[in-house]
């Protein structure tokens, strides 16, 4: 664990130790950057202050805090996996991809797998099924009040969704599912539970070479037609950390909202607080 103020890393540190299992070979120790090295996997989840209407409120503070990590990352940790969970996810990956210079497989934005499975969430209660009768539900885009909630490829007892929502239940669960967050941090401040199971997956299948299929924010290479910008689509993952991205089909409306997701993220990238210095 590292924090700015050490003391508050030591003390995480210690408050996790109380939760390791008998036969676990696990440690945790609050430490400085200087201990991270021969990090297989280094998950950055900092942030500058809780934000409260929307996750770009802080940006200018959150890319010099991005710059200063990644060029501690860079130094001790060059070889290690980075899973980005810090808001604004897409932008800082993309940040920390051009000041590393970290190829793409080894940087990996979550939070589009915590974005499907609320969406799953909200299908099964507007449904009134278990979420487990939901299948596919999948969220692309940004992490952000433009994210892409993919109804078309969503099934229900193995029904399209689509046939079984009005419009106006559409809409309503592609409200709540961007303003998800947003009621979190009205009831009980930042969200932590869904991000961390989200995120223990990814390094599970990277450290045990367990090949996972969900949806992260990558650097795109024209993938989806978009070229130089991080956004959530749908990934495998592996030992190797990003192994493929799959390019599935998705409906006119879908592609039409992807594309604005994208113009979105392009469009903070070119604001004067995220000029790489
Ligand atoms: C979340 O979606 C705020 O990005 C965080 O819970």
């Amino acid at each position: 664990m590292v924090n700015r103020h050490k003391d508050k890393a030591l003390g995480q540190a210690l408050d996790i130790s109380g939760a390791i299992p008998e036969n676990s070979p696990i440690s945790v120790t609050g430490t400085d950057f200087s201990e991270i090295k021969n990090s297989e996997v280094v998950v950055i989840s900092a942030s500058v202050k809780t934000y409260m209407k929307g996750r770009m409120e802080r940006i200018s503070d959150q890319v010099a805090m991005i710059h200063d990590i990644a060029k501690k990352i860079k130094k001790f940790a060059p070889d290690s996996k980075i899973l980005m969970v810090s808001n604004p996810v897409d932008v800082l990956n993309y940040i920390f991809q051009k000041e590393t210079g970290f190829s793409r497989e080894n940087v990996i934005g979550v939070a589009s797998s915590l974005d499907s499975n609320r969406f799953r969430y909200l299908l099964s209660k507007e449904l009134k099924v278990k979420s487990s009768q939901i299948k596919n539900a999948l969220v692309l885009g940004e992490h952000g009040d433009s994210m892409v909630p993919i109804f078309s490829v969503t099934k229900c007892n193995n029904k399209p969704v689509l046939e079984l929502l009005s419009v106006s239940q559409i809409d309503k669960i592609t409200r709540e599912l961007r303003d998800y967050w947003k009621v979190i941090r009205k009831f009980k401040g930042p969200s932590l539970f869904g991000i961390a199971k989200n995120t223990v997956d990814v390094i599970r299948a990277i450290i045990k070479n367990e090949e996972l299929s969900i949806s992260a924010s990558v650097m795109l290479y024209g993938e989806y037609g978009f070229s130089d910008v991080c956004l959530g689509v749908p990934v495998q993952i592996g030992k190797e950390g990003l192994i493929k991205i799959q390019e599935i089909g998705l409906n006119k409306y879908e592609k039409n909202s992807l594309y604005q997701s994208a113009e979105v993220v392009r469009n903070y990238l070119l604001t004067e607080a995220c000029q790489i210095t």
